[in-house]
């Protein structure tokens, strides 16, 4: 059976993109198929795991539970849009230089949490930095050298 089809216009990372996509089509789908914007991964795809982890006007976002037409006029960060067209962000350089190397699958979502935090509070003690990470699942590694990159990012342990 198909599909009802919607036109909505997402502004991804500062581009207005004119989508003709299902009306149940979640923001992930749209990212990834529509716009080919892959860095962000459907991991559960239920809402748990936070691979999926997007900005909407600066905040979290599991974009497997976000259908593309209730985004409005809210602008759209992905990992895609975090780095500048040179260099990483602050975010990513801490994480590369304490050698909290994740996979591909985890990190996106990562990033993205911890630009959320950043953003909002520059300097982030331990408990904060933890319980803003609680949404990001990896069940292959540990959080030490994350939680590590962000408190050097934060300025040091407090
Ligand atoms: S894929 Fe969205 S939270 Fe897991
Ligand atoms: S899920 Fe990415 S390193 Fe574990």
């Amino acid at each position: 059976m198909s599909q009802a089809k919607r036109r909505s216009v997402l502004t991804v990372n500062g581009e207005q993109h004119h989508v003709l996509a299902p009306a149940a089509a979640t923001l992930l789908d749209v990212l990834r198929t529509g716009l080919g914007l892959t860095g962000s991964k459907c991991g559960c795809n239920h809402g748990v795991c936070g691979a999926c982890t997007v900005l909407l006007d600066g905040k979290l976002a599991r974009s497997c539970l976000t259908l593309a037409a209730d985004v409005g006029e809210r602008r759209v960060t992905t990992i895609e849009g975090i780095a500048g067209d040179l260099d990483f962000s602050a975010v990513q350089r801490a994480l590369v230089e304490s050698g909290a190397i994740q996979c591909g699958f985890c990190t996106p979502g990562f990033v993205i949490t911890l630009t959320e935090l950043f953003a909002r509070d520059p300097h982030p003690g331990r408990e904060t930095i933890r319980a803003a990470l609680s949404g990001n699942l990896c069940r292959c590694s540990g959080y030490v050298k994350i939680v590590e990159a962000a408190e050097h990012l934060a300025g040091g342990v407090r």
